[in-house]
């Protein structure tokens, strides 16, 4: 069966696990793409392709939750050479200013295009003729050239998730004229901020050679490929409903409760990514409480991490390194019953995200660099009463929507501890200001208006096709 519009994503919406039993289940994958894409989906019907994370081959497409799932295996070398190797090892830390170092192995290079060109070959046989492709994140950014060789009859449409890099710190990509070449199958590129969209036609006109104009790139066999902004967003509708329901409300008292009822708590939820300054955050309310400017009785912080990519040796050393640290910071200025810092390593249901919002005094956000986070979005929308603190990263995309949230430089620990601190002792008048501003914000541009945004576009690019959505 064909389908007039697919996403394309590295992973599918669940993920395989298996049980301690031996037997196997399907669980909702981490992660900010998921949650923005599945509503989506849902609306229009669509099929989804993607890894269903695993080794296990041959899985039959099924239908779950109203969408259409094709699994597309991987081998055991093909999981380390693309997922873990030049996606997780070179591309993520190169697009994340370097915050980690990039590794360029050709080998991992040759299995990411083959991989990249699976993907592609799937989307080929399942689009009904003059079908809508939507390809996602920086894991599959040949598949639109490779798909629109295979079918020019495609409207494809490509969106990068994490951000885009600036010229300088591309151009060491061994592959950098490849990648681009890749990403111009596409009719529509979306990218979180600006300055994306800017870096890469501006790298598009240097490295590749084509004529550009503000957003549009002109390619010789007369296409024109628009690279623009889409700021990704948050179902927040749903959100707030969830944040509303009496079950979150009571597990939110219960939480606190358990945290021994503190006068205020503060909050952190990551994957456990060292591109989001958990460390960093860490220390500097450790400081804070070592120093005496907040007690253990008065305040504690809740930290979750998400396990994420753990048979990368980067994120290996960094979860030893945050155990190591808590397990410092609460030993030495922890009391009987009362933790500096309350730590998870563990993901969490939706319901509990939002009973953990909801009990929050204070959200701090802290990357280093961050495509979006959708963390601080989903705090704001789960604040029904126009109160709690966001505490945010001015390298986080999300901070040029959140204007009214404490911004910091996770790099600057002292700035952070200023930031902490004032949010802290912030009166109602002043929270409800900045958090009613940011609701509002956060309402008015939700995940169904960012995917509509795309689609609308997407639909008016006129290069070649004959059949509308
Ligand atoms: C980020 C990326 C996604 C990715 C997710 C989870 O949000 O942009 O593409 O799926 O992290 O990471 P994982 O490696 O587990 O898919």
């Amino acid at each position: 069966m064909t389908s007039d519009l697919l996403i394309v994503a590295n992973r599918l919406p669940v993920d395989r696990v298996k049980n301690d039993d031996g037997s196997t289940t399907w669980r909702k994958s981490p992660g900010g793409l998921v949650t923005a894409i599945e509503p989506v989906m849902r609306a229009n019907d669509g099929t989804w392709i993607g890894w269903p994370g695993g080794t296990d081959q041959d899985l039959e497409p099924f239908e779950d939750d109203g969408m259409n799932l094709v699994p597309l295996s991987m081998t055991a070398e093909e999981i380390e050479g693309f997922y873990e190797g030049f996606s997780n090892g070179c591309l993520w830390p190169l697009y994340h200013d370097l915050v980690a170092k990039p590794e360029f192995h050709r080998e991992w290079w040759d299995v990411y295009v083959s991989v990249n060109r699976r993907f592609a070959e799937k989307a080929a046989s399942l689009a009904a003729e003059g079908a809508t492709v939507w390809v996602h994140d920086y894991q599959l950014q040949l598949v639109p050239q490779m798909l629109r060789e295979l079918r020019p009859d495609l409207r494809i449409g490509f969106y990068l998730h994490i951000p885009f890099p600036p010229a300088e710190l591309f151009q060491q990509l061994p592959w950098r004229r490849q990648i681009l070449e890749g990403l111009l199958g596409a009719d529509l590129l979306g990218f979180q901020l600006p300055g994306g969209a800017q870096n890469f036609v501006r790298l598009v006109r240097q490295r590749v050679g084509h004529k550009t104009h503000k957003e549009l790139v002109y390619l010789p066999d007369g296409r024109t490929v628009r690279a623009e902004a889409f700021p990704i967003s948050i179902d927040a509708k749903g959100f707030e409903t969830l944040a509303r329901s009496e079950p979150v409300a009571e597990r939110a008292a219960a939480i606190r409760e358990q945290l021994g009822n503190p006068r205020k708590v503060f909050l952190g939820i990551d994957r456990l990514d060292y591109t989001k300054g958990i460390v960093a955050r860490l220390r500097a309310f450790s400081e804070l409480v070592r120093d005496g400017h907040l007690d253990v009785e008065d305040a504690v912080f809740v930290q979750v991490a998400v396990p994420s990519r753990e048979q990368v040796e980067e994120y290996r050393i960094l979860r030893d390194e945050i155990d190591r640290l808590v397990g410092r910071i609460n030993g030495d200025l922890g009391r009987i019953g009362r933790p500096v810092i309350s730590y998870l390593h563990s993901s969490y249901p939706r319901e509990e995200m939002a009973a953990l919002y909801r009990m929050a005094d204070v959200m701090v956000v802290t990357p280093y660099r961050d495509g979006m986070n959708l963390v601080a979005k989903e705090y704001v929308a789960c604040r029904l009463d126009d109160d709690g603190a966001l505490v945010l990263s001015e390298f986080a995309g999300a901070a040029a929507e959140l204007r009214q949230a404490w911004l910091v430089n996770p790099h600057d620990i002292d700035g952070m501890k200023t930031a902490l601190l004032q949010a802290f002792e912030a009166g109602d008048k002043e929270l409800t200001k900045r958090m009613k501003a940011m609701r509002k914000t956060i309402l008015a541009h939700d995940v169904a208006a960012w995917a509509a945004e795309f689609m609308r576009m997407l639909s008016d690019v006129d290069n070649v096709h004959d059949k509308e959505l």
